[in-house]
C-alpha cells in the first residue's frame, strides 16, 4: 500500500473494507473487516520491516475500540530479519492517546487453529469467532505477566505474537521486526540504574518459600494460613538486575 505523506490528505475518501466472514460458533464477535496494506521491503529504508497505515482513510480502524486486518501483499522470496505473519496483522484502537497503549498489533490468525481473530470492543479483549479463545488487550498495571496478546481462554495454549506500534500524526507504523510478545525483553519495564522493578500479585505462602522459610510448626502454620488468607492479593515488589530478566526472559521463550 505504502501511502507517502505527501500524496496522503487527511480527510480523504475512506477507503473500503472487505469482510472476513467468519461467522461465530464461540465468542460473540467476528474476525476484524480485511484492509489490503504492504510491509516496507526496502532494506535500506529506516521503515524496513514496518506496515506504515493512515489511520483516517479507515473508519473502521479511526474510532476507539475499532480494528482491522491487515491483509499483506506477499513479498518476493528472500532471507529477512522478520517473519509475515499468513493472514497478516491485526490491528485495534484498543484505547485514547492518554491511556497507552493506544493502538496494538498482533498477529491475525489464532494460534489455536488460525481463524482470524476479531476485537470485542465491550470486553476489551481480542477474541477468535471459531472456538472461543480469548487474549488480553490490555496489560496489567501491576502483573508484568498479564501482558498484551496473553491467552486467557482455552482452547489456544498459546499467546499472540505482538508487534511495536508507534504513531506519528495521522500514521502508524507496525514494526515487524520489535517482536513485543508477553516475555520478550521489549515488553519489561525499563532498566533504571541497572535494575528492573518488578511488582506481581503474590501470596504470603509464595514470597515465604522465595526467602526460603522452612515449613511453619502447627500453631505458627495456623496463623500464616489465616494471614494468607487474608493478604491473599498482597502486591510483591522485586528489584532484578537487568540481566537477571534478560536471562529470565529468554529461559521463557525457550
Ligand atoms: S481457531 Fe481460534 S479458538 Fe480455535
Amino acid at each position: 500500500m505504502s501511502i507517502s505523506r505527501r500524496t496522503f490528505v487527511k480527510g480523504s475518501l475512506a477507503l473500503p473494507v472487505v469482510s472476513a466472514a467468519v461467522s461465530g460458533c464461540g465468542n460473540d464477535v467476528s474476525a476484524a473487516p480485511i484492509v489490503d496494506a504492504e510491509v516496507n521491503d526496502d532494506p535500506s529504508s529506516s521503515n524496513y520491516g514496518k506496515i506504515e497505515i493512515a489511520v483516517p482513510r479507515y473508519p473502521d480502524l479511526d474510532a476507539v475500540g475499532g480494528a482491522v486486518m491487515l491483509r499483506l501483499a506477499e513479498l518476493s522470496p528472500g532471507t529477512r530479519p522478520f517473519d509475515v505473519p499468513p493472514l497478516g496483522v491485526l490491528l485495534v484502537h484498543r484505547s485514547t492517546a492518554d491511556d497507552a497503549p493506544e493502538f496494538i498489533a498482533t498477529r491475525a490468525d489464532c494460534p489455536h487453529q488460525g481463524c482470524p481473530l476479531g476485537y470485542n470492543k465491550s470486553a476489551g479483549l481480542i477474541e477468535c469467532p471459531c472456538h472461543a479463545s480469548r487474549f488480553l488487550a490490555t496489560p496489567s498495571a501491576t502483573d508484568p505477566t498479564m501482558c498484551v496478546g496473553k491467552v486467557v481462554h482455552l482452547p489456544a495454549q498459546d499467546n499472540l505474537t505482538v508487534y511495536e506500534v508507534k504513531r506519528l500524526g495521522d500514521f502508524i507504523y507496525v514494526n515487524l521486526q520489535v517482536d513485543q510478545s508477553c516475555g520478550t525483553a521489549s515488553n519489561l519495564p525499563a532498566v533504571v540504574n541497572g535494575t528492573i522493578t518488578v511488582r506481581w500479585r503474590c501470596t504470603v505462602a509464595a514470597e515465604r518459600r522465595r526467602h526460603g522459610h522452612r515449613q511453619a510448626r502447627r500453631p505458627q502454620r495456623q496463623a500464616d494460613d489465616r494471614a494468607h488468607r487474608r493478604e491473599h492479593h498482597q502486591l510483591c515488589v522485586r528489584d532484578l538486575h537487568a540481566q537477571e530478566v534478560h536471562d529470565l526472559a529468554r529461559a521463557r521463550r525457550g
